[in-house]
């Protein structure tokens, strides 16, 4: 017999009952043969992995009001879960325009779509920033209605490639567009302590800001980089060690999402982006056109709180929402990601 004769190979077992990291969960990754399992993870409130579970479907649905003949956009396509609800409510006369900044995963989504029947007749995906807007209304026309559902999808923060969560050993990058701009880990590297603390502040609260800005520039002058994930959740617990124990794992995990958010807010421009959609809006809406918006953190709700004021005080929003509308609370005990969403709406004039 040849000894050298290949041992048959296994293929990788799934590791216990709970896999832990995003490539073990492979039946996750295969709704169409595993549904059970999916259907399984959603019921402990969890999100399968490569997947996007949408929120406030009901709300935002009841607001927009959508007709079938109707012309919309969905700023942020993610996985379609939101495009999928639309799609429903239109009729062959109508038409969604669906964006994602994102080229990796929109081009999974689009196929997804497409493998689900919503044909281009009805449906357009386009990679490209919500902050361009008006030049996509060039080529669609004004939109009955709008949504835009920010910041970023599971399938971008349970990858440990775009190196989005601390939880996952991965490359420093952040990027919702890898072909735009600088990875995070270049990022932080040209910024002075005084400006992560700022950074940090501005766009996170980060109440440990300035030891955590003392402690990743601590890293580089002792000839350390801070290359991957795992690289700044080391340089958070350093910079936190002085905490009393009892409460010290809490914290730092807290500060570590909002040094993450921080960054990803930092590299991806997201307020700048937000702030010229919110701005351009007005133009690309039909009068009576509809706008919902959800967001997940203080920063962005306070824009779009100013912006829709601001545009209803001038009689260019006719109504507006008094306040944010918040997940049901069986949504949040089912969705642990839907927890901080706030829903906020206006009407054109
Ligand atoms: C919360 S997810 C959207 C999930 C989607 N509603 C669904 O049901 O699957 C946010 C998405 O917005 C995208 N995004 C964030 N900022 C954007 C921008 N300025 N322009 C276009 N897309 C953006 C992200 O890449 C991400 O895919």
């Amino acid at each position: 017999m040849d000894n050298t004769e290949k041992k048959h190979q296994r293929r990788i077992r799934y590791k216990g009952t709970h896999p832990k990291s995003f490539d073990a969960r492979y039946k996750e990754h295969q709704p169409d043969k595993y549904g059970e399992t999916i259907k399984k993870v959603i019921q402990k409130g969890n999100t399968p992995a490569g997947m996007h579970r949408p929120i406030c479907v009901n709300e935002i649905l009841d607001f927009l009001q959508i007709k079938p003949s109707q012309i919309g956009l969905d700023a942020t396509l993610g996985y379609g879960g939101h495009t999928v609800e639309i799609l429903n409510k239109i009729d062959s006369k109508g038409h969604l325009y669906a964006i994602d900044r994102d080229p990796i995963e929109s081009k999974r989504t689009k196929q997804r779509l497409l493998d689900l029947g919503y044909s281009e007749n009805v449906l357009s995906i386009k990679n490209i920033n919500f902050s361009d807007v008006d030049i996509l209304a060039l080529d669609s026309g004004l939109f009955d209605f709008v949504l835009a559902d920010l910041g970023v999808s599971s399938m971008q923060i349970d990858n440990p490639e775009r190196g989005f969560s601390f939880k996952n050993e991965g490359p420093l990058d952040l990027r919702m567009n890898p072909n735009i701009g600088i990875p995070a880990s270049d990022r932080l590297r040209e910024l002075s302590k005084n400006e992560i603390i700022g950074m940090l502040i501005e766009n996170s609260d980060e109440p440990y800001a300035e030891k955590i800005a003392e402690a990743i520039i601590l890293e580089y002058t002792q000839g350390n980089m801070i290359n991957s994930t795992t690289d700044l959740y080391e340089t958070i617990q350093k910079a936190l060690s002085f905490l009393p124990k009892d409460i010290k794992d809490d914290v730092i995990k807290k500060s570590s999402q909002r040094t993450f958010q921080a960054l990803r807010i930092d590299v991806n421009h997201e307020f700048e982006a937000l702030y010229e959609f919110l701005e351009k809006l007005p133009q690309v809406l039909n009068s009576g056109g509809r706008v919902a918006i959800l967001s997940f953190h203080s920063g962005e709700d306070r824009l779009v709180k100013k912006s829709f004021q601001f545009y209803f005080r001038q009689g260019i929003y006719k109504e507006i929402s008094d306040g944010p509308i918040r997940p049901s609370m069986e949504e949040q005990s089912s969705n642990s990601r839907s927890r901080s969403a706030k829903l906020r709406w206006a009407i054109k004039a």
